[in-house]
């Protein structure tokens, strides 16, 4: 019988690709997303998936999703890092209550396997050793690493006492096409909007904060393999194990690109670490995943699609 996966959050940026790829890969692919959401990310394969409306919050509704399924891949988040600390009493009970409701629901409806889609940039903290390995200690500053690491625990808690199966990939920063350029995760989507439209882009700090990014293409290909995986891991880090600056970010512009605009220095926010370069090697010898775009590949790609897309 054909294999079927439900992806919640499914309707948004890295969770419309993940649904492209499991198509490819011959799954049966559900997407749930809130109701009235824009079905924009995934209009050019409607036709092909299953599109449930419903509120991650409200367990019914949950429960029709899930049941039938044989996966589930978990992408729901109400915060970012920025907005995380804002009301930490609301992302405790909208992302980490509703996520241990979803587990529950998981178990009982039999759900083979649930992939978690975590924070490789926030659940580490400021790095001890680079690039950072998925043995690393983990110090999350933002209550958003905080609540996608207690996610991480609980998941390894129903394993042990209910035998949920798992495998959580710590995504880097994935980049690409239908990244929401409003929100402030996403930083080349949000940049690259900003000079489509002739204004100065703002920076946070001065420029020199590494990160780690990948075109979500290859991202979305992680998740396939963590399904099929059958070694005893349960946490890969997904990543181009390469880090940028924000200035090496913007000279790529320039020069791949040919872009040209203003920039304007702000004051840095305490919450972002100064470096995150994860190692994905773990990934490659398991996975075997590794990233097939470059980053000026994906970064062409991206452009173009910002340039057709309002
Ligand atoms: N984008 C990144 O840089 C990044 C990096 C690492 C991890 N993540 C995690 O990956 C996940 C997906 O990120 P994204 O960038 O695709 O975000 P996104 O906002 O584009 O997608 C999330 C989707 O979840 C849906 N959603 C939110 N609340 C809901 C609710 N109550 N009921 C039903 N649907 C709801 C939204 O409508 C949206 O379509 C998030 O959990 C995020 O924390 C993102």
């Amino acid at each position: 019988m054909q294999e079927s996966c439900i992806i919640f959050g499914g309707g948004g940026f890295i969770g419309s690709h993940i649904a492209e790829d499991l198509l490819k890969n011959g799954l049966r692919v559900n997407v749930f997303d809130k109701q009235n959401a824009s079905k924009k990310n995934v209009a050019h394969i409607l036709d092909k998936i299953n599109f449930i409306e419903g509120d991650f919050n409200n367990e019914v509704d949950i429960s029709k999703a899930l049941k039938g399924n044989t996966y589930a891949v978990h992408l729901v988040s109400s915060t970012v890092p920025a907005t995380s600390n804002l009301n930490t009493f609301y992302d405790v009970e909208s992302n980490l209550v509703s996520s241990l409701r979803l587990f529950e629901k998981c178990i009982e409806y039999g759900i083979k396997r649930i992939i978690f889609i975590s924070s490789g940039g926030t659940v580490y903290g400021n790095p001890i050793k680079l690039p950072i390995n998925e043995k690393h200690p983990t110090e999350p500053i933002s209550s958003y690493g905080i609540i996608k690491l207690s996610i991480e625990k609980y998941l390894y808690s129903y394993n042990v006492l209910k035998s949920l199966d798992y495998k959580i990939l710590r995504f880097s920063n994935p980049f690409g096409e239908r990244q929401n350029p409003f929100i402030t995760q996403g930083l080349i989507a949000h940049l690259l909007y900003k000079i489509k439209h002739g204004n100065t882009i703002e920076i946070w700090g001065d420029g020199k904060v590494i990160r780690d990014y990948f075109y979500i293409k290859d991202g979305a290909q992680a998740i396939y393999k963590a399904i099929k995986d059958k070694s005893p891991n349960r946490i890969y880090n997904i990543s181009s194990a390469k880090g940028l600056s924000v200035n090496q970010i913007l000279q790529r512009f320039r020069n791949v690109l040919k872009l040209n605009f203003n920039v304007k220095y702000l004051d840095g926010r305490k919450f972002d670490v100064k470096t995150n370069v994860l190692d994905n090697r773990l990934a490659a010898k398991y996975l075997k995943w590794k990233p097939e775009f470059t980053f000026n590949e994906g970064l062409i790609n991206t452009w173009e699609y910002f340039l057709n897309n309002g």
